[in-house]
């Protein structure tokens, strides 16, 4: 088994609707992330591609084969749960190798797979422990060795790293990019942090609501956000945004919010004026002094991130955040200008939060369309 598909698949638990119309295709080997704010049907998902709930409706493919009346343990997946409980009284050893017990494997055939997947893990010395005598970045990893110590053509993930502090976080998201690079399957990750989603996936699948917002590599995800959700959910700090309406003034296209006006200059025409201007803090400057189109205002905070300062200005009654290299010598309540680099802008539609425009679309059709020209004539 390799590829995933959902089609049309909705999950219903009474009257509340937890997944809806969920149509996806999880290739291959790859590493796909879904990826929303708590409660928006990721784990529900997952338990559909395993087999622990049932869909309501749309059906669920393995390569071409329909599974929706498979038990989980007819299904070729391997999960690690969002809550996993390790056996207490049991070795790390045993942990690991339960499932394998349980399907009667031999056992120096299971010696040899649990010693396999414990040295993936750099957990081979501690077989013999029992898990109260681990840490819990060494607990949460024979969680993962229980799911890896089988053979699956999928392995599935939900918020494998959500019960690790934020260090043993980055160290084994590491891990488990590598051990996907390694095993060679098909990964199926949830989560609800988005540095994660990012740092971590081939393709991330973004959810609101048991709604798919968007499903695209990570660069897309966050240079083309199709809706505003995905925008706002997707970077840290996030997208600022700003309430306005596109204008024709003085020849030129101009968004307006208030008294402030950006010009956005070639700016195609958009089947809506009431908008939503989003900007990433790294596409915003500030100066000490007026510049020409920028906008004027007060320090209102500054944050240190490292080398980078978050500053954030008070325009108006808008608080705009911008992302400089330090030092930044503005003092607080100081007078600042907001430079907003206009091909960096993002609109929404205020009427839906569908995308209308995005910073480099015109790069992404421009990509597009050489991409369709070489497929057409044959040259890569
Ligand atoms: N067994 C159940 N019975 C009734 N409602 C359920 C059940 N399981 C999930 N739900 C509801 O379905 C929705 C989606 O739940 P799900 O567990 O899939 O969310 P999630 O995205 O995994 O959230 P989290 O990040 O908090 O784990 C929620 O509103 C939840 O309350
Ligand atoms: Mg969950």
């Amino acid at each position: 088994m390799a590829e995933v598909r959902l089609e049309a698949v909705r999950k219903e638990f009474g009257k509340a609707v937890a997944v809806e119309d969920l149509s996806l295709t999880i290739r291959d080997r790859e590493f796909l992330t879904l990826v929303g704010p708590s409660g928006c049907g990721k784990s529900t998902t997952l338990r559909m591609i395993c087999g622990l709930e049932r869909a309501s409706a749309g059906e669920i493919f393995f390569d071409d084969k329909e599974v929706g009346y498979l038990p989980a343990n007819k299904r070729d997946v391997s999960m690690v749960f969002q809550s996993y409980a390790l056996y207490p009284h049991r070795t790390v050893g045993e942990n690991i190798g339960f499932a394998l017990r349980m399907m009667r494997v031999p056992k120096a055939t299971i010696q040899e797979k649990v010693l396999t997947a414990a040295t993936t893990l750099g957990i081979e010395d501690l077989l013999d422990r029992k898990p109260r005598e681990l840490s819990g970045g060494q607990r949460q990893r024979v969680a993962l060795g229980r799911a890896i110590v089988r053979d699956a053509g999928a392995y599935l993930l939900d918020e494998p790293l959500s019960n690790l502090d934020a260090q043993l976080r980055v160290t084994m998201r590491a891990e488990i990019k590598r051990l996907h690079a390694d095993l060679r399957r098909t990964f199926i990750y949830v989560t609800h942090d988005q540095v994660e989603a990012m740092t971590m996936s081939d393709r991330i699948a973004v959810l609101k609501d048991g709604r798919l917002q968007q499903c695209a590599a990570p660069e897309e995800i966050y240079d083309r956000p199709a809706t505003r959700f995905v925008a706002k959910f997707m970077g840290s700090p996030p997208m600022n945004f700003l309430s306005g309406e596109l204008r024709d003034e003085d020849g030129v296209r101009r968004f307006r919010s208030g008294d402030l006006a950006v010009d956005l200059p070639g700016l195609p025409d958009l089947d809506e004026s009431q908008v939503e201007l989003g900007i990433r803090p790294e596409h915003v400057r500030v100066s000490a002094t007026p510049q020409e189109g920028h906008l004027p205002g007060k320090v209102f905070v500054t944050e240190l991130l490292g080398a980078d300062v978050l500053v954030t200005v008070k325009v108006g009654e808008a608080l705009v955040k911008a992302r400089v290299p330090t030092p930044f010598e503005i003092g607080l309540d100081s007078a600042a200008y907001v430079g907003i680099d206009p091909r960096k802008v993002h609109l929404f539609a205020v009427s839906d939060g569908r995308a209308l425009h995005n910073a480099s679309s015109a790069q992404g059709a421009a990509q597009k369309k050489a991409q369709k020209k070489a497929q057409e004539t044959g040259v890569a």
